[in-house]
């Protein structure tokens, strides 16, 4: 098979969920990291060629380009033999998808905080934005912290998803401290963080 092509940044915790699983399903040998700079203001014509939304990750395979991260997941998920991340079926898969969109979501509340507060020029902000934004983060880490329980075992999509959800939150958020009111949750993550893959994607300074 040809080789794979990944657009990603070693920055976006959605194309980190896409390395982890290619770590996880020994699939990273398969693909050519294609490492992109962009924002939302300014593009990357590269990106825009392969995926008309112009955001990371993308995987291009087989004359075909595949986004965002769920459906690039899911597909790495069929090109192995090894245990499933995306359960085929029964209350195991509702269990990993919900947690995949409760960490996706908390992911695209932290990217909307995170863009108003560095990215819109310092006169035009909103704190109430901000605030609304911080607020959903708030309440996905409050169901985490009560359903920690279903994060335990083996890695799912779900597991891997909510792991670069608060990833991002201490790689953009330093001083906001989930850990405090969510102690089982962090007690997780500190575990979870041993894993090789979340190790091997850890998103660089700056
Ligand atoms: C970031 O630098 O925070 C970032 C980069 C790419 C995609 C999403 C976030």
């Amino acid at each position: 098979m040809a080789k794979m092509k990944l657009y990603y940044s070693p920055a976006s915790p959605y194309a980190r969920k896409v390395r982890v699983v290619a770590i996880e399903t020994g699939l990273d040998k398969k693909i050519d990291m294609v490492n992109v700079a962009l924002s939302p203001v300014t593009p990357n014509a590269d990106v825009d060629k392969h995926n008309p939304i112009g955001k990371i990750p993308v995987l291009s395979v087989k004359g075909m380009d595949l986004f965002d991260s769920p459906v690039i997941c899911e597909y790495l998920d069929t090109q192995h033999k090894g245990r499933k991340l995306f359960p085929r079926k029964g209350r195991d898969r509702w269990v990993a998808l919900r947690q995949q969109a409760m960490g996706d979501g908390l992911l695209d509340a932290a990217l909307l905080a995170r863009y108003e507060g560095f990215l819109r020029p310092e006169e035009r902000r909103w704190a109430d934005w901000s605030k609304g934004q911080m607020k959903k983060i708030d309440g996905v880490l409050g169901q985490l912290e009560a359903e920690t329980k279903a994060l335990k075992g083996k890695p799912t999509i779900g597991t891997i998803s909510v792991a670069c959800a608060l990833g991002y939150l201490d790689f953009r958020f330093p001083t906001f401290d989930w850990r405090a009111k969510h102690p089982k949750l962090a007690k997780w993550f500190t575990a979870t963080g041993k894993t090789a893959s979340i190790k091997a994607t850890v998103p660089p300074p700056g």
